[in-house]
Parts: C-alpha cells; sequence; structure tokens
C-alpha cells in the first residue's frame, strides 16, 4: 500500500500491508494472526508525526474509531472518552461546544486523539498530560485492552511511555478530564497580545482556542500547500549552568524553567535560525520561511533527503553552540 497520502510530509513510501481497523474489539483477534502477531507494526494516525526515511518493514495499522461521549459529568468536571481514530481538533471543538474547558490552548494541532499520547502534544503553555484520566491501549504482549492511568504514562516533554516502546501498545482511546468553569492559561508570549488584537478583554475558552488558530496559521505551514510535520526537533533541555553561559554570549536566545530548576529549555528554533537555516531551501527540502524548527518538503523531496538536511542542521547547531538536537517525530527507516 502506498503511504505518500498518508504521511503529512508528503513523502513517498509504502507498506507490504495496511490494515484498517473500524473497532479497537478486533485487535485482540487481528493481532492473533502471525503476519502481525510475530511482526513490526506501525501505528498510524494522522501521520503528522513521522518521517518515513524508508519504508515501514511490517504492516501499518490505523484505527478509524470516530467515537466522541461523555463518561460522567457532575455539571463541573466531566470525563470525556474519544477513540484513537477522532481527528484531535474536531475533539477540541467537541468539548469547547460542549461548553468544557481545558484543552483550548491545543487547538489545531495535527493528528488523531490516539496519536496525542504518544507525544504528549503540548502547546502555547499546556501539555496533553495535564488533561489526560487515562489511556487505554491494547497490550500486544498480552493480547487484550489495557487502561493506563496518567501516570502509568510517565508523560514529559514530548515524551511518555509508548514512545519509548512503540511496538508494545496500540493506543485505542483517551479520556479527558474536562471543567466547566475554565482556568485560563493565558501565560505564553504572544496568547495574551492575541488575544487582544482580537479585541478579546474577556477571554473565554473559545477565543483563546481561536487565537491559538490564528497564532499557528500564521507561522506554522499547513501541511496541505507545504509538506511537514510541525516542529522537527525537540526544544533542548540544558543544564541550566550551560544554559546561563550560553544566554551571557546571546542574550536573545530564549530558554524557559521547566520543572526542575538544574536544567532548561533553549528555543531550538533560535539556534537553527541563528545558523542561517531559517528559508533555506535544497531542492525540494528545506526549513520553513516562517518558523526554523519546521523542515519542510517544497514538493518531492525524499524522506531520506530531508533526514539528511536535517542532520546538518542539528551537526551545525552543535558545532556553534555545543548543544544537542533532537528530532521530534518518529524516524522510520532509519535511526537518527
Ligand atoms: N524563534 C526563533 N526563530 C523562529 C521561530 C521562533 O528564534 O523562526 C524563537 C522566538 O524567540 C520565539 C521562540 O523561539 O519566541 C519560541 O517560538 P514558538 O513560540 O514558535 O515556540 P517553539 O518553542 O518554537 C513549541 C512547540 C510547538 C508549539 C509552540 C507553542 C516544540 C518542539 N515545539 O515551539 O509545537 O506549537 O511551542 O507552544 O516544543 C510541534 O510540536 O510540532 C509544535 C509545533
Amino acid at each position: 500500500a502506498r503511504l505518500d497520502a498518508r504521511n503529512t510530509f508528503g513523502v513517498s513510501a509504502r507498506a507490504p500491508l495496511l490494515v484498517e481497523v473500524a473497532d479497537a474489539a478486533a485487535l485482540p483477534e487481528l493481532f492473533g494472526y502471525a503476519l502481525l502477531r510475530d511482526e513490526p507494526v506501525l501505528v498510524l494516525g494522522g501521520g503528522s508525526n513521522l518521517l518515513f526515511a524508508g519504508d515501514p518493514p511490517g504492516a501499518v495499522l490505523a484505527l478509524g474509531g470516530q467515537r466522541i461521549r461523555m463518561l460522567e459529568d457532575d455539571g463541573e468536571r466531566a470525563i470525556v472518552r474519544a477513540d484513537a481514530g477522532v481527528e484531535w481538533h474536531a475533539l477540541v471543538l467537541w468539548t469547547l461546544g460542549h461548553g468544557l474547558a481545558g484543552l483550548e490552548n491545543l487547538a489545531l494541532i495535527p493528528g488523531t486523539v490516539g496519536a496525542a499520547p504518544i507525544q504528549n502534544i503540548g502547546a502555547y503553555g499546556v501539555e496533553v498530560r495535564e488533561r489526560i484520566h487515562a489511556v487505554e491501549a491494547f497490550e500486544r504482549a498480552a493480547g487484550t485492552l489495557r487502561r493506563l492511568s496518567a501516570a502509568d504514562c510517565a508523560f514529559a516533554y514530548r515524551d511518555s511511555l509508548f514512545k519509548h516502546a512503540p511496538e508494545r501498545f496500540v493506543v485505542t482511546a483517551v479520556e479527558f478530564a474536562l471543567s466547566r468553569t475554565p482556568a485560563l492559561r493565558l501565560d505564553y508570549a504572544g496568547l495574551g497580545a492575541e488575544l487582544a488584537a482580537m479585541g478579546a478583554d474577556a477571554p473565554r475558552p473559545s477565543l483563546v482556542a481561536e487565537a491559538v488558530c490564528r497564532i499557528r496559521r500564521r507561522k506554522l505551514p499547513d501541511p496541505a500547500v507545504l509538506g511537514n510535520a510541525g516542529s522537527f526537533f525537540k526544544n533542548p533541555i540544558v543544564p541550566a549552568a550551560q544554559a546561563q553561559v550560553l544566554q551571557a554570549e546571546h542574550p536573545s536566545l530564549p530558554a524557559f524553567g521547566g520543572g526542575d530548576a538544574a536544567l532548561r529549555k533553549l528555543s531550538a528554533a533560535w539556534l537553527i535560525e541563528a545558523c542561517g537555516w531559517k528559508g533555506h531551501r535544497e531542492g525540494d527540502a528545506g526549513i520553513a520561511a516562517s518558523h526554523a524548527l519546521v523542515l519542510v518538503n517544497h514538493g518531492h523531496a525524499s524522506g531520506a533527503q530531508l533526514l539528511d538536511l536535517a542532520r546538518r542542521i542539528a551537526a551545525s547547531v552543535h558545532a556553534r553552540f555545543g548543544v544537542a538536537l533532537e528530532p521530534e517525530p518518529r524516524i522510520i527507516g532509519a535511526h537518527w
């Protein structure tokens, strides 16, 4: 099966087998077949967080479940359950439409609900782990569906248990804990300014989502127009002492605090831009002119060409700043 239209980089790839499953209840039986049971299986959501540097070695599995339902609602807190196949932004709109706050900062993130916990999607000051109540996943070795609490998932910045063991689980549904009383998170630079520019002096969740959409549309290229997978690199987390030295030398380098006072997160976009890559193009592989973190396919770049460019970008940042960049998307068919 061709996968060109199933990855947002729009690169060519093919899989020996593509299995589309409408109902996760079929997974135990499906994984009874040797073709899946004993072989690597790539679970594919929206294809918006992976790079096919080569073909996947085994079957590709796509979950089609589209249900969203309210599991609990006491008029204040609600638990919403969504199948893995639901488009992420459609879920955000559904929750806002039901008067539930909590996902507004995560508006317009490409991909599916099932992919959201894998890399703990985050934007504009919120990570999805803060809203996840539980994750339902099929555990291949056990052959059964399991329910994992947020604590079980070992979430960290763009990271989780699932990311470390990609063959172990197939996420089938996610439950979110949301609230009818908004606790708006407006601290992220640019969000408050965008709301002010919209004339929203009494922000509410739907307006925050609208502001996030406006910022994203301006900064991040639409994959339907220009192939990309959002941020290609994670913002590097370095010892605070190293961040201090770098910032003394480069006062405009943005650094952010995390949970740990001994560590700082640096802006990968700034480092890449400082090395002259922003807007750079080699054939059809390049870096977006609107955002230095976004690797783009201008048409017919191969996954291998994109990976080669990304490696040289990381090498130049390392040579100049002594900081190692790591890719954010999963790379198929090659090792970083
Ligand atoms: N910057 C530059 N050059 C650029 C772009 C940004 O120097 O070309 C600097 C600016 O100083 C800016 C700072 O970097 O203030 C931060 O930029 P931005 O707000 O765009 O955020 P980011 O750190 O580059 C992260 C996420 C995005 C998420 C935004 C907003 C990662 C790897 N990326 O990007 O997530 O939308 O914050 O919260 O953490 C994604 O994961 O695919 C993604 C798009």
